[in-house]
């Protein structure tokens, strides 16, 4: 496994490649490895960035605290069949000769609910670093995860905006046991919110069960309940959505997903499930 750190390793590296690529902010854990896996699996040759994107963090302690350990991130990616690593610096990235507007794209109304609400900037700063990290590594595949659903649907727009020849993959999300979705926040848990933050696992399962039996408002507003009960949780919101648009679905409304995002004392986390189609 190749380790690059400047554009022109990546450029010399990948040339006359078929390329996977799979953007991270590193603190691998199995989700990250299972897109590594998925694109090696299609038998590309696989890119594994590790950047900590400094515009899309809105909250400076939330950047500050993300956790960074390059050396466990590589020992775990020469198991996974990743093909080459490229850890940036932060001026590698944002390089003050790029053309700045370039970079900057209007998502319309994805960026700016949900996700985009609760975090302003936050689908803007994702879309420049993918932007500029697609333009280096040039990938005929990308991989991103289904746990960060609405971002998945931004990366789309981004492709579709730009009219980049490129294939979208979006890939399931990976659970612990206990059916919490994995995520590089986890660390920051202790073992007692572990425990706890199982409930946005187990509130997604239980609006699935219940869907069509009461109103989504219903079920919402239940949702809500269970959050409130514990002082330590900030529930931000939970919704049913129409997972193509991100409206509040309405009756006949195909793909819909139940989106959450909640606080558990400083952590943040966010899920979601497929509940139709
Ligand atoms: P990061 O949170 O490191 O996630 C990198 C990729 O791994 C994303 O596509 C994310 O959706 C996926 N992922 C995270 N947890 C997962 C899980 N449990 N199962 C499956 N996939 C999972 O998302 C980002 O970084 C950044 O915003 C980035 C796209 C790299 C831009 O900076």
């Amino acid at each position: 496994m190749k380790i690059a750190k400047t554009r022109k390793e990546v450029i010399d590296w990948t040339t006359n490649q078929v390329v996977g690529f799979v953007p991270t902010m590193g603190a691998l854990h199995d989700g990250h490895l299972h897109l590594v896996r998925t694109s090696k699996e299609r038998g590309l040759f696989t890119v594994v960035s590790i950047f900590v994107n400094p515009t899309q963090f809105n909250d400076a302690n939330d950047f500050e605290k993300y956790p960074v350990n390059h050396h466990r991130d590589i020992e775990a990616l020469l198991s996974s069949g990743c093909d080459l690593v490229f850890i940036p610096s932060v001026d590698e990235v944002y390089r003050s000769t790029d053309d700045p507007n370039k970079y900057k794209h209007d998502f319309g109304a994805i960026e700016r609910v949900y996700e985009g609400a609760q975090r302003p900037g936050h689908f803007e700063g994702v879309g420049r670093v993918v932007h500029i990290l697609f333009d280096i590594v040039k990938p005929n595949v990308a991989f991103f995860g289904e746990k960060d659903f609405q971002q998945l649907a931004v990366i789309r727009a981004l492709v579709s905006l730009c009219k980049m020849e490129m294939e979208i993959v979006g890939v399931p999300t990976v659970r612990e046991k206990s059916g919490l979705a994995m995520s590089s926040r986890n660390e920051r848990l202790s073992p007692t919110q572990r425990d706890k933050a199982v409930l946005i696992f187990n509130s997604l399962s239980w609006a699935k069960s219940q869907f069509g039996k009461m109103s989504n408002s219903e079920i919402c507003h239940e949702v809500a309940k269970r959050f409130e009960a514990d002082l330590e949780w900030n529930l931000e919101y939970i919704d049913l959505i129409d997972g193509d648009t991100f409206e509040s679905a309405q009756d006949g409304s195909m793909n819909i997903r139940a989106v959450i995002a909640a606080k558990l004392g400083e952590i943040r986390l966010i899920d979601n499930m497929k509940i139709t189609a």
